[in-house]
């Protein structure tokens, strides 16, 4: 047996005990528990006590993140290797949030020369475009920003803007993504041509959502400014003549490698629209805290460390107790985008069936995750987070400190993100129901019926990550702790966390089934799906 394979079973064999006892009796048996299970990291506090590892199972956890060999592969990662075989890329997204004059090479080429480029063209942009100094095809200073893009060319940066937006922006930044017509309808409505830049987003420029909503906006230009509405188009891709091509500018253009993963492209050209409409400064801030992050991730000691600390807590979940869904509740209506951005993170990631050399997967990949803002989802999924028949660990965020608004709802808000990890955890004895119910005079065939129905069983696990204010720099940290948590899931997984193949099938047989649609042959398709190309035909 490999070292590895003995670590999964010392994992294994620990979690298997874990269900036999309860989380918060660890704390009593355990005086090193908080010690050792929170940790304070650049810009936020993790606390994963509440998970139901003892610390005998975290060392062995530990020890399977070292037999995994975290530590080489993160190091290979950051030395630019080819860490995406089957599309033969680095992923070197740290790259691009490294101080100016930093030395990253990808496969062995220098980077940092040109991300800095980059960086400094948006910054020029930013400005000339926030002092008005850069006018439209009428003469207009631009008043909003229509981003067009979609997965990871939309997820971050809409996170990010509404994460970070001034309470009254000088710049009305608004998104569309998806092909349904509705979106992009939305999105322009209300928006003056001759005031709006339009910035499409496409890594590949080819992707079929992002291409059609760019027409849309780039006729609804076109009508109302002539010829010199493609003057308002900016593009940011890793394929610049395809952008030319479709009509943006040379010099509106704005490009970004092929080992800079969609998922993980916020912190490139594709963050540009944020760079407008927040100013550059505060998008550099943004870079630095995930940066902050990089250098934790690097070299804090694996039992110290918040993204394999984070990872592992999920891995003991996933792999150890069978857990196949995690719930993400960010008590920051700010961050409420928060579990949108970690679906495509983690689960096109790490949603593999195969193994970086081909094999079928050892062991379960990602969990599904969902969720929403708390206190939001307390009203909806947390009755089955309490008392469903399947326990779902949660990691919930929060803040301390409120960006705005009244102070007395958030203390009311940070009450109910502690409370919930607490009840989870704790929950309430069948016997102490029964005694209260008995203590309002109900009488004992009753109380048989209601008591099961109003007992918390506890025992649920709960990540608690806790930003003292949603600054960009804490922003920047909080998602670049998460990207390195997939990472090193990856790793131990044994799978290649930065391809996606399994997005291409169903892309293919759109493209199929949109020739039917419009009027082509009907090819051949199951019973079900023919009946829905003739019922759909127009
Ligand atoms: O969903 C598949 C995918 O390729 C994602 O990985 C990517 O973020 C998204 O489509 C958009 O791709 P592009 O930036 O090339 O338009």
């Amino acid at each position: 047996m490999t070292d590895l394979a003995a670590a999964w079973t010392q994992l294994e064999i620990a979690a298997q005990a874990a269900r036999e006892r309860r989380i918060e009796d660890l704390f009593q048996a355990e005086p090193q528990r908080l010690g050792r299970l929170v940790v304070e990291a650049p810009q936020l506090r993790l606390d994963l006590s509440k998970q139901p590892w003892s610390l005998a199972d975290f060392a062995a956890a530990v020890e399977l993140a070292r037999a995994g060999g975290v530590e080489a592969a993160r190091d290979r990662q950051f030395a630019g290797e080819t860490v995406n075989p089957s599309e033969g890329r680095a992923a070197l997204h740290m790259a691009l949030r490294a101080p100016k004059g930093s030395d990253f090479k990808a496969a062995g080429e220098p980077v940092s020369a040109e991300v800095d480029a980059t960086r400094a063209a948006m910054a020029a942009l930013a400005a000339a475009v926030r002092s008005g100094e850069k006018r439209g095809a009428a003469g207009k200073p631009f008043t909003a920003i229509v981003h067009i893009g979609i997965g990871g060319s939309d997820f971050g940066p809409r996170l990010v803007w509404e994460a970070l937006r001034p309470l009254e922006p000088q710049i009305d930044l608004r998104f569309a993504a998806n092909v349904d017509p509705a979106d992009i309808a939305l999105t322009l409505a209300g928006l003056d041509p001759a005031t709006t830049l339009v910035v499409v987003v496409s890594k590949t420029f080819t992707t079929q959502e992002t291409i059609a909503n760019a027409r849309v906006a780039r006729a609804w230009l076109r009508a109302a400014l002539g010829p010199a509405g493609d003057a308002h188009l900016l593009a940011v891709s890793a394929a610049p003549d395809v952008a030319q091509a479709f009509g943006v500018p040379a010099d509106q253009i704005f490009g970004f490698r092929d080992w800079v993963g969609g998922r993980y492209s916020v912190w490139s050209a594709v963050g540009l629209s944020c760079v407008i409409a927040l100013g550059a400064e505060v998008f550099e801030a943004f870079l630095a805290g995930a940066w902050e992050m990089d250098g934790h991730f690097r070299t804090a000691p694996l039992e110290a460390n918040a993204p394999v600390m984070l990872a592992l807590a999920h891995i003991f979940n996933r792999n150890g107790l069978g857990r196949p869904i995690r719930a993400v509740v960010p008590y920051a209506q700010r961050l409420r985008l928060l579990p949108n951005f970690l679906q495509q993170q983690e689960m096109e990631s790490n949603g593999k069936q195969a193994d970086i050399h081909g094999r079928p997967v050892a062991r379960a990949t990602a969990a599904a995750v969902f969720g929403d803002a708390g206190t939001n989802v307390q009203h909806a999924f947390f009755q089955l987070m309490h008392q469903g028949t399947d326990i779902i660990p949660l990691d919930i965020v929060a803040v301390a400190e409120a960006s705005e608004g009244e102070a007395a709802n958030q203390t009311k808000l940070l009450a109910n993100a502690v409370a919930q990890a607490e009840a989870l955890m704790v929950g309430k004895p069948e016997r102490v129901v029964r005694e209260e119910l008995a203590a309002q005079g109900l009488a004992p065939a009753a109380i048989d019926v209601l008591a099961p129905q109003k007992t918390f069983h506890g025992n649920r696990p709960s990540s608690f990550i806790l930003l003292e204010r949603l600054t960009p720099q804490a922003l920047g940290a909080l998602i670049a702790l998460y990207e390195h948590k997939t990472f090193v899931e990856g790793v131990l997984w044994e799978i290649n966390s930065f391809d996606q193949w399994g997005v291409e099938l169903g892309k293919t047989l759109a493209s199929r089934i949109l020739k039917e649609l419009e009027g082509a042959e009907p090819g051949a398709h199951d019973p079900s799906t023919a009946a829905l190309v003739a019922r759909l035909k127009r």
